[in-house]
Parts: C-alpha cells; sequence; structure tokens
C-alpha cells in the first residue's frame, strides 16, 4: 500500500513519460524509444494505481490482469500488419464501453448522492457527458470495426432526413441532460438510460454514413473520442492521471484528424457530421481500351529509363513486397538510375503505414518522399511505378467532378512519361471507387500478386 503522496509523485512521472513517449513516435528513429517510455510509463501508472489507498480485491484484480495480459500477448502476436486499424478501432470501442460503465457505476455510487448543491451537479455533468462521448466512442468504433474487416459495407449508409433526426436527437440530449441533473436517483437513471440509447445510435449513424475514402479520418476522431472519454472517466473517478493522458490522446487524436483532413482536402466538420447535408457521389462509368504488360516487358521498361518514381499502397502491404522492392531499387540505383518512393498520406491503412514497411526493408529514408515533394517532377519522370496503390493514385479525383473522391489530392502518376500499375486485377480500392488511371494511354497493368510481380522483375533486370 503507497501513500497519496507517492501515488500522485508516481502519476506525474508517469504523466512525463507518456509526453516523452508521444514525441518519441513523432520520427522513426526515435519510435522504439517513444514505445519503451509508454511502457514504464503505464507500468508505474498500473502499479500506483493498484497499489494506492482504499483499493480492495485484489484477487479480483490480479485475475483480471492475467487473463488481460495472456489475451493481449495473444492478440500482439498474431495480428498482421494490415489489421493494426481495425484492432486499433476494437481497442477503442473498449475505452468507450469502460466510460460507460464507469458512468452507471459512479452514478450508483452512494456517495454521489451523499453530496449536494454545486458539488452535486458538476459531479453528475461529468458523469452524463462521459456516458455520452462513452457510447458514441463504443458504438462508433463498434462499426469502424466492421467497415474495416469489411463485415459491413464500407460504402455510406444515410437515410432522407438523417440531418434532421441527428439534430432532433442532439437537442434531446441537452434536455435529458438538464433534467437528469435536477432528478432524484430513479428518474436520474431513466434520463441516463435514454441519453445512452441515443449516444449508441449517433455513434452508428456517424460511422455508417462516413464513405471509404474518409475512414483514416474516423479512425483518428475515434481515436481522439477515446482520449477525451478516459479524461472524462478521469473526472468520474477523480484520477488525475487518466485525465492528463485522456487529454493528451484526444488533443494528439484531434491534431492527427486535421492534418488527415488537410491532406485529404476534406473538411473536419463535414467528416465528423457524415456528410452533413451533402449528396452521395458515384463517379463517371469508365469504358476504353487497358493496356497490359509482361514481367519481361516491365523490367526492359525500367532498365531504359533514367527516372523512376515507386507510389506503393495497400498492396504492397498484403503481398509483404517491401523485401523484394528494396532488391529491386538497389539493382536499379546500382546501374546509376534515380529511384524515388512518393508516399500518399493515406496510402495503405493506418497513418505511416507506408513509412514502416520501406522503413522495416531497409530503404534508405532520403529516397522516401511525400506526395507534395514528387508531384512538381512527375513530368520528368521516365517511369512510375505503382505497387498495389488505387485510390491514392487516381486521376479522377482531379478529373470527375463527379468523383466521390473528387478534390482529394491524389499522387500524379499519369503525368510521368510511362505508368505501370501493379496488380491483381481492374477491382476498385478501398473507396469502391473506379480508376480511370489504368484506361490511360501512357499506362499499362501488370497483372499478380505484387511480391511475386516485383520478384520476377528483379529476375529479368539486367
Ligand atoms: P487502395 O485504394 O485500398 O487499393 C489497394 C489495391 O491493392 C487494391 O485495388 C488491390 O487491387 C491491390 N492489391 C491488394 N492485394 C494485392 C496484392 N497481393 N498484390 C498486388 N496488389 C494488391 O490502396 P491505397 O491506394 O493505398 O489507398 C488507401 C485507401 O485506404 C484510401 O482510400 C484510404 O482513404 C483508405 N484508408 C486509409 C487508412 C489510412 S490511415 N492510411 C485507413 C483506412 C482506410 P487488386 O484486388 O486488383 O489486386
Amino acid at each position: 500500500m503507497i501513500t497519496t503522496n507517492i501515488q500522485i509523485a508516481a502519476y506525474i512521472f508517469s504523466s512525463i513519460l507518456f509526453i516523452l513517449s508521444l514525441s518519441g513516435l513523432a520520427s522513426q528513429e526515435t519510435a522504439k524509444k517513444g514505445v519503451i517510455y509508454g511502457i514504464i510509463g503505464m507500468v508505474i501508472a498500473i502499479m500506483a494505481t493498484v497499489f494506492g489507498e482504499n483499493i480492495q480485491g485484489y484477487t479480483y484484480i490480479i485475475v483480471a490482469m492475467i487473463i488481460a495480459s495472456i489475451i493481449g500477448i495473444i492478440v500482439a502476436r498474431k495480428v498482421e500488419m494490415t489489421s493494426m486499424p481495425q484492432l486499433i478501432a476494437l481497442l477503442h470501442s473498449f475505452v468507450g464501453m469502460a466510460a460507460v460503465l464507469v458512468g452507471f457505476g459512479t452514478f450508483i455510487d452512494p456517495h454521489t448522492f451523499e453530496m449536494t448543491g454545486a458539488e452535486k451537479s458538476i459531479h453528475l455533468v461529468e458523469i452524463y457527458i462521459g456516458i455520452f462521448i462513452g457510447a458514441i466512442t463504443f458504438t462508433g468504433s463498434v462499426i469502424a470495426w466492421g467497415k474495416l474487416t469489411e463485415n459491413i459495407s464500407g460504402k455510406p449508409f444515410v437515410y432522407a432526413g438523417k440531418d434532421i433526426v441527428n439534430v432532433v436527437l442532439l437537442l434531446a440530449s441537452v434536455v435529458l441532460g438538464v433534467l437528469f441533473v435536477g432528478a432524484d436517483s430513479s428518474d436520474g437513471m431513466m434520463y441516463l438510460g435514454i441519453m445512452t440509447a441515443i449516444a449508441a445510435f449517433f455513434g452508428i449513424i456517424m460511422v455508417m454514413a462516413i464513405g471509404g475514402a474518409d475512414m483514416p479520418v474516423v479512425i483518428s476522431m475515434l481515436n481522439s473520442l477515446s482520449g477525451w472519454t478516459a479524461a472524462a472517466s478521469g473526472f468520474m473517478l477523480g484520477n488525475d492521471l487518466l485525465i492528463v493522458t485522456g487529454a493528451l490522446v484526444g488533443s494528439s487524436g484531434a491534431i492527427l484528424s486535421i492534418i488527415m483532413c488537410n491532406a485529404m482536402n476534406r473538411s473536419f466538420f463535414a467528416v465528423i457530421s457524415g456528410g452533413f447535408g451533402q449528396e452521395i457521389k458515384t463517379g463517371k462509368k469508365l469504358e476504353g481500351k487497358v493496356n497490359s504488360i509482361t514481367h519481361e516487358e516491365a523490367a526492359e521498361i525500367l532498365n531504359e529509363a533514367q527516372s523512376v518514381v515507386i507510389v506503393p499502397g495497400y498492396g504492397m502491404a498484403v503481398a509483404k513486397a517491401q523485401y523484394p522492392v528494396h532488391d529491386m531499387v538497389e539493382k536499379l540505383r546500382k546501374k546509376g538510375k534515380t529511384v524515388l518512393f512518393g508516399i500518399h498520406p493515406v496510402a495503405g491503412r493506418l497513418p505511416g503505414h507506408m513509412n514502416v514497411l520501406l522503413a522495416e526493408a531497409n530503404v534508405p529514408y532520403d529516397i522516401v518522399l511525400e506526395m507534395d515533394e514528387v508531384n512538381p517532377d512527375m513530368p520528368e519522370t521516365d517511369v512510375t511505378l505503382v505497387i498495389g496503390a488505387n485510390d491514392t493514385v487516381n486521376p479522377g479525383a482531379q478529373e470527375d467532378p463527379s468523383s466521390p473522391i473528387y478534390g482529394m489530392p491524389v499522387v500524379e502518376v499519369w503525368k510521368a512519361k510511362r505508368v505501370i500499375v501493379m496488380k491483381r486485377s481492374m477491382a476498385v480500392g478501398y473507396a469502391g471507387v473506379e480508376n480511370p488511371l489504368f484506361y490511360k494511354e501512357n499506362a499499362a497493368m501488370l497483372y499478380g500478386d505484387a511480391k511475386d510481380s516485383v520478384e520476377k522483375i528483379n529476375s529479368n533486370l539486367k
């Protein structure tokens, strides 16, 4: 058992470690250190909480920790890199569910009704807001998990009058909140129950209304919401560390959401309100001739090129093609060719996905450039090699105002002299949008699994 003063000191130390962890995670070179700071901070935080004053039921706590740790280790070992976003969405849903349970638990705690005056009102508002955000985070994250695992369609789902229903329900939540703060315990429970159902519905409808290409913003927004949810739980439980860490996660998630929105030229409000007042676009139907080439021809084109820009996407991650891609880059650079990578901010399925894969395969950092850095050089580039990317290289984002992704910045691969697109078929990408790139005269499809294709090209490079 430790004293409250030691607990406070431990919490401050953990908070500092969490801040160091976040700043470490900001760059690839320091990311490992950041993770270690985070682990140490979390171990100290758990110890300081578990051994704090007035904690009882150690048997339950230890059994729960052992079971959860075993599940955590198994899941972390089994999860594929490409499945990380859905795992994160699921973990966010636990934070939401925890806040709802903490809220109801705090409400039925006899101490709540021993309070009087402003202290009681503030405590009830904390409970109400905590459960409201928690329920939205819970159901929103479950739907995001469903969309990412493709158990639920990635297409935006909206119904007539959605915006009006949302506004009415939001107003109803505010009115219920006012009634809740002035009610006794049994009426209060009823208002809390109705509001929880409304918030759960909000979470579902908000994420269901969001279309494929906007999912990265939703994931970072749910990340942010889960942080604010944890902070709300901190207020309910009077735990300073939860408030600090919740605010850190909440604000960093909000900053990431805004960065994502800027990168995708989307309005933050339009995305989080599920396209409030916007019509759904479907894009032009495409037809025309599609060129395709063999691995030998692709190798020949690369042999003749002087400058090559490689644009990887989700398909490179699925195929685990980063290792042969590294070998190909080495071969081409040895022949004196200029090889660069052009990375779209939402390529793959999680922020920085491509950078992590390329770093794992030891591709030098200095040739891995961002979309904005490679786009101006595209017209002077001999060949762009698109490896399993689709939405992020879709010219419809610039050329077709009826496209659902119109206005989203993309890597302008078609402006190079030649484009080789490696994928298995003509199938659409995550956003479910047809890609006019495949029909361009200077583009050629190289069908097949990306790893297999790159290995075959490597064996044909002179
Ligand atoms: P996508 O548009 O999803 O396209 C990936 C392409 O890879 C598919 O069209 C698929 O075509 C191909 N592919 C799959 N497996 C392959 C394999 N083994 N070998 C070769 N090709 C393979 O990818 P992108 O361009 O990276 O764009 C990312 C999309 O995901 C964006 O819409 C983005 O908004 C969304 N998203 C991003 C994130 C984050 S945070 N980055 C999170 C959620 C969603 P075939 O089936 O024909 O092979």
